[in-house]
Parts: structure tokens; C-alpha cells; sequence
């Protein structure tokens, strides 16, 4: 399908396995009768979302938000920018933000503050991947797949340049 796959890091079955657990600590945590509003990160969270959300048995509202951080360039420029917000009122609820890939943590550290905000009742974080050698601000992660060290990787809705999104797998391109 793309011809410059360097390096497979999780393959379907890992990521299916690890999206299966976090799922069922999500759903422990929270008490049963608490509703949550899932909320992803678009564009590339959207994969992670669709599948996590099906592993959580309390009931879910899900919303998305667009944010403009890297542009077509793979560095952070620390300038984040909503794009989309989002459709529902988020006061006094339970907030899951879900995340592709946590890298500097500048846009999260951004988006955790803007909707600290609005007043909601409970916000977490759950990520898929984490560079944490990258990190330039602090950053309360409640849940997280996999740590990865510093390299670029692609696949199960994460891109370059807005390719390769529809790899079933993550792994490292060529450089
Ligand atoms: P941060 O603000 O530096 O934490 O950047 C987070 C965003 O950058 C993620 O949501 C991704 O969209 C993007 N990103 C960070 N690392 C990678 C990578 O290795 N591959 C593709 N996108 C990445
Ligand atoms: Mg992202």
C-alpha cells in the first residue's frame, strides 16, 4: 500500500489487545451510573476513538474538536488554534479527551485548560501513544497505550502530511 514503511511498532492485534484494556479501566473508574462525554482530537484520533469507545460499557456521548498545531510541518510550534469546537455544553460533566499521540504536550496542555474552563465536573486524558522524552510542559496523562521513544511514527489515524492514516498498525516511515 505506501512503500516506505521502515518499521512496524504495534502491530493490529497489540493495538486491539491495549484498546480492549484501557477501555476496561475507563469503564472501572468512573461510577456506573456516570455518563461521559468522549471527546477526540481530530483528525487523528478518530480510529483510537471509534474503537475505544466500543470497549466502554457506561454510556458515552461522543463530540470532536479540531485544533491546528503542527500544520503540514512535523514540529510543534507550541501555537495552538481550535478549528472545530464543540457541539455540546460541557458544564458540570464527565470529560474523556482522547489523543492519537502525545508529543510536546502543548496541545493538550492548551485544550485540558480551555475546557477546565467551562466548569466541567470530571476531565482525563486518554492517549494511544506517548513520547514522554518529549515533553515540554506538564501534563497529567490518565491513560496512555503505549510509550514510544522520540521517533515519527504513522498509521491507525495518524498521518503525514495526511497520508497513511489507514494503516491498521503504527510503524515508523523511512526518513
Ligand atoms: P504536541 O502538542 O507536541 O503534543 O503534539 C500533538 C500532536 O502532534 C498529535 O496530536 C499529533 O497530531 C501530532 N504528532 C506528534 N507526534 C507525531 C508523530 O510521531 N506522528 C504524527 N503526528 C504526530
Ligand atoms: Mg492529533
Amino acid at each position: 500500500m505506501y512503500n516506505d514503511i521502515h518499521e512496524i511498532l504495534f502491530t493490529e492485534e497489540e493495538i486491539f489487545e491495549k484498546v480492549k484494556y484501557l477501555g476496561k479501566q475507563i469503564s472501572q473508574d468512573y461510577n456506573k451510573n456516570d455518563e461521559i462525554v468522549v471527546v477526540g482530537v481530530l483528525k487523528g484520533a478518530s480510529v483510537f476513538m471509534a474503537d475505544l469507545i466500543r470497549q466502554i460499557d457506561i454510556p458515552v456521548y461522543i463530540d470532536f474538536m479540531a485544533v491546528s498545531s503542527y500544520g503540514y510541518s512535523t514540529e510543534s510550534s507550541g501555537i495552538v488554534r481550535i478549528l472545530k469546537d464543540l457541539d455540546f455544553e460541557i458544564e458540570g460533566r464527565n470529560v474523556l479527551i482522547v489523543e492519537d499521540i502525545i508529543d510536546t504536550g502543548l496541545t493538550l496542555k492548551y485544550l485540558t485548560d480551555n475546557l477546565r474552563s467551562r466548569n466541567v465536573k470530571s476531565l482525563k486524558i486518554c492517549t494511544l501513544l506517548d513520547k514522554p522524552e518529549r515533553r515540554k510542559c506538564n501534563l497529567d496523562i490518565d491513560y496512555i497505550g503505549f510509550e514510544i521513544p522520540d521517533k515519527f511514527v504513522v498509521g491507525y489515524g495518524i498521518d503525514y502530511c495526511e497520508r497513511y492514516r489507514n494503516l491498521p498498525y503504527v510503524a515508523v516511515i523511512k526518513e
